[in-house]
């Protein structure tokens, strides 16, 4: 079948375009920058890329009448893009997302599947020590969650005006050698561990629910390629660890690393880290290797790239 991948040339992008050519399917990718500037995530020789502005309904409309596709999947969004520029943001998140739905619509997209996060559900302690679920009441109110539970909001009503099948996933923290936007504490402590360097953070007990950019690329693929999802939203998960923790793990591969934390704590501050994903694991029979098994590949990965002797499993 034929996909669209509205910006997927940044971190996700690439890696899930790569498993839907590997499926066979036919991959066209419209963003804003047409090379993305990873070592680690080449584009694959089979993906057409278009360059095209999600905020700008022309282009969005215009790519979905030459492309015709069977899905069509939106990754364009404004990562890490702070509380600074809020209507260049808002026209991102908001109404690129919105343009995805309409065009889709209008153009008679089979099904749709964006982007949410787990951003929406906002702090941890809004749930106590319990797991979160798709069902339960978002609390995020940064501009990135609030816009994302906006586009939650959107998705449902042009499910239920025009009887569409749009999808959402809410992806947890991604990691992966190249993450540059977003959460990257995590990712900063693990690639400048692997290159040698000294890493400090500034707390010890801040808690991340990591999930590597490999599985979350898998879940969306399948997610994107199912005929009929049996819901509307799911969460990835993913594996919850304090940076503390991480770091822990990363000296047992380095155990020269200079990790430092300016203080213990922030347990108590952290963002949802307990995330039920039975919805996902269980319809897509999706299953998380070991972190630590993930934070070896990142730091070898690292080490690769840099030219430096490689670390064995221990
Ligand atoms: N990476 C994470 O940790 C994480 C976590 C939760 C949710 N998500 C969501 O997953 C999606 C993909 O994340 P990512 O990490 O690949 O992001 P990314 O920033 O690496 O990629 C986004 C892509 O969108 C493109 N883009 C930006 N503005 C555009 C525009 N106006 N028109 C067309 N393309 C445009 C960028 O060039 C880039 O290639 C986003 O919606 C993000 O919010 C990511």
């Amino acid at each position: 079948m034929s996909v669209l991948v509205i910006g997927g040339t940044g971190f996700i992008g690439p890696r899930l375009m790569r498993r839907l050519i590997e499926r066979r399917e036919t991959v066209v990718c419209m963003d804003l920058n047409t090379t993305p500037a990873s070592p680690y995530a080449t584009l694959p020789g089979q993906a057409t890329v278009i360059r095209g502005d999600v905020t700008r309904f022309g282009d969005v409309m215009r790519a979905v009448i030459e492309v015709k596709p069977d899905r069509l999947i939106n990754l364009a969004y404004g990562l890490g893009a702070g509380e600074g520029n809020p209507h260049q943001v808002m026209r991102l998140d908001v109404l690129g997302m919105d343009n995805c739905f309409e065009a889709a619509r209008l153009g008679g997209v089979k099904r749709v599947v964006y982007a949410s996060s787990i951003a929406v559900s906002g702090q941890q302690s809004h749930f106590g020590d319990r797991q979160v679920t798709e069902d339960d009441a978002t609390y995020g109110t940064s501009q990135y969650a609030v816009h994302k539970i906006f586009n939650e909001f959107q998705a449902k009503k042009y499910i239920k005006n025009y009887a569409m099948s749009i999808t959402g996933v809410r992806p947890a923290n991604v990691t992966g050698p190249d993450k540059v936007r977003g959460s990257t504490d995590h990712v900063t402590l693990m690639v400048d561990a692997a290159r040698g360097k000294p890493v400090q953070l500034p707390r010890k007990g801040f808690m991340r629910l990591l999930i590597h950019v490999e599985d979350i690329a898998e879940v969306f693929a399948r997610v994107l390629l199912a005929d009929t999802p049996r819901h509307d939203l799911y969460n990835s998960g993913g594996i919850p660890v304090s940076l503390g923790e991480l770091a822990d793990i990363v000296r047992e591969f380095l155990p020269d690393a200079q990790i430092t934390f300016e203080k213990d704590g922030g347990r108590d501050e952290s963002g949802n880290y307990l995330v039920d994903n039975s919805r996902l694991c269980k319809e897509f029979g999706i299953e998380y290797p070991p972190l630590r098994t993930r934070v070896l590949e990142i730091i070898n990965d690292v080490r690769r790239e840099a030219g430096l002797p490689l670390i064995a499993l221990r």
